[in-house]
This record gives structure tokens, sequence and C-alpha cells, in this order.
């Protein structure tokens, strides 16, 4: 399976900066769509493009561009949408196709209560946007429906993921690409990741 752990300096200095204790919610949600921009700059390295004869300035000339079908980014509700505007950024043509799912806090298994997806799922790299790869339970139910949709090239960007989320996703579907700013220690008995980011939710949306 490919799991990416993107030790760029920019990446760690801004995780680094998430990672405070009392981050206003204005600070947490600018750096993490500034990490979800530099995560998606890795995760569409291998992104194939075709050749394209164009009228530039001074003449004819052969450009590149992305083949096939558009990118759909798929941000989980809520938390995913704290990462979409970053990654918008970098493809801003994207489809965006929404799914929420919400982690029950005490039996840790989420709740899927919506699911709207772009049409030709089957012809789309479909790039999954969540903050915390805790459990892996939402990424793996993620992971099915766009399946079940017909999706066969899936990519994860995820600000922080866990060592026990990266074991199960990869039991489920090891097909799927993982890309994160940070492998972190361990889940705590809550299903947190340690040292992680605390609520990621709860600090892009001011709640709590
Ligand atoms: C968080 C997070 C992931 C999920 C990860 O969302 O954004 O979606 O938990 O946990 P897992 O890997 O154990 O499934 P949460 O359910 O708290 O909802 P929210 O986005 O509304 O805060
Ligand atoms: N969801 C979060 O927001 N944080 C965690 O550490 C785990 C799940």
């Amino acid at each position: 399976m490919k799991i990416v752990e993107v030790r760029h300096p920019l990446i760690q200095h801004k995780l680094g900066l998430m990672r405070r204790a009392g981050i206003s919610t204005k600070e947490f949600r600018e750096l993490a769509s500034e990490v979800a921009s530099l995560l998606t700059y890795e995760a569409t390295k291998d992104l194939q493009t075709v050749e394209q004869c164009i009228e530039g300035w001074a003449g004819p000339l052969t450009v590149h561009q992305i083949k096939g079908k558009k990118v759909t980014i798929v941000p989980v509700l809520r938390a995913g949408l704290g990462m979409l505007p970053g990654v918008l950024d970098m493809i801003p043509a994207a489809k965006v196709s929404v799914v929420g799912l919400q982690r029950d806090e005490e039996t840790l298994k989420p709740i899927a209560y919506y699911e709207k997806l772009t049409g030709r799922m089957d012809e789309r790299i479909a790039i999954i946007v969540d903050p915390m790869l805790a459990t892996a339970g939402t990424l793996v139910a993620t992971v099915d429906m766009l399946k079940a949709a017909g999706c066969k090239r899936i990519k994860g960007l995820f600000l922080v993921a866990a060592p026990e989320g990266l074991q199960r996703i990869e039991a489920a579907h090891p097909d799927v690409e993982i890309y994160t700013a940070s492998i972190d220690e361990r889940l705590n008995e809550h299903g947190y990741i340690l040292p992680g980011l605390g609520d990621a939710g709860d600090k892009i949306f001011g709640t709590k």
C-alpha cells in the first residue's frame, strides 16, 4: 500500500504551529488549508498529462495538460471542509463530491448522513480530504461509498494519521493511496490521536 508521510519543512513547520494549545480558530483554519495545498501538490505528482498544440504569444507550441476527466475532491463533513479551500487553490476546476460521516463518540463507529457525488465517478481520480485518520472507520466507510459509485482510483489527504488507522485501511482497501503530514504515535482510549491536534472539527469551526 502507498502511504506517504510528506516530510517537507513547510509542512512540518505549519503542523507544528497547529499543535499549540490555545491556537485560535482563525489560525488553525488558515494552517489547515495551507497544509492541504502542500499535500495536494505531493499527491498529484503522478497525474498523467497529454500534449496539446496551442497558439502561444510567439507562435505555435506544444504544452502539457492533465489527462482525462476532472479530478473529484471528496471532503468528509464536517472537518474535511477545512482543507477544501487549500485543495481547490491547487485544482480549481475539480468537481466536489461531499460525504457526511459522524463518528459516534462512544462506539467510535461512523454514521453516514450525507452523500452527494459528482457524475462519472468511474472515470475520475477521487481525492478524499479529512484532517484526521484515527481508527479509520470513517475512511473505510468513505472508500466503500466511493467504490460503490464506481470509483477505481482513490487517494486520501490527512493532516495527521494514527498507525492503528493506517493498518486498518491497509487491510480493508490496500489500493487506496494515503498522503499525510504526520504519522503520529498512537490512539488514546477515546480514539483520539496522540500527540495529534485534538478535535479538528471543533478547532476549524470554533465549536465547543
Ligand atoms: C473526525 C475526523 C474524521 C474522523 C476520524 O470527524 O474529521 O472524519 O473523526 O476518526 P476515525 O478515523 O476514528 O473514523 P468527527 O466524526 O469527529 O466529525 P466532525 O468532522 O463533524 O468533527
Ligand atoms: N477526530 C479528531 O478530530 N481528532 C482525533 O484525534 C480523532 C478523531
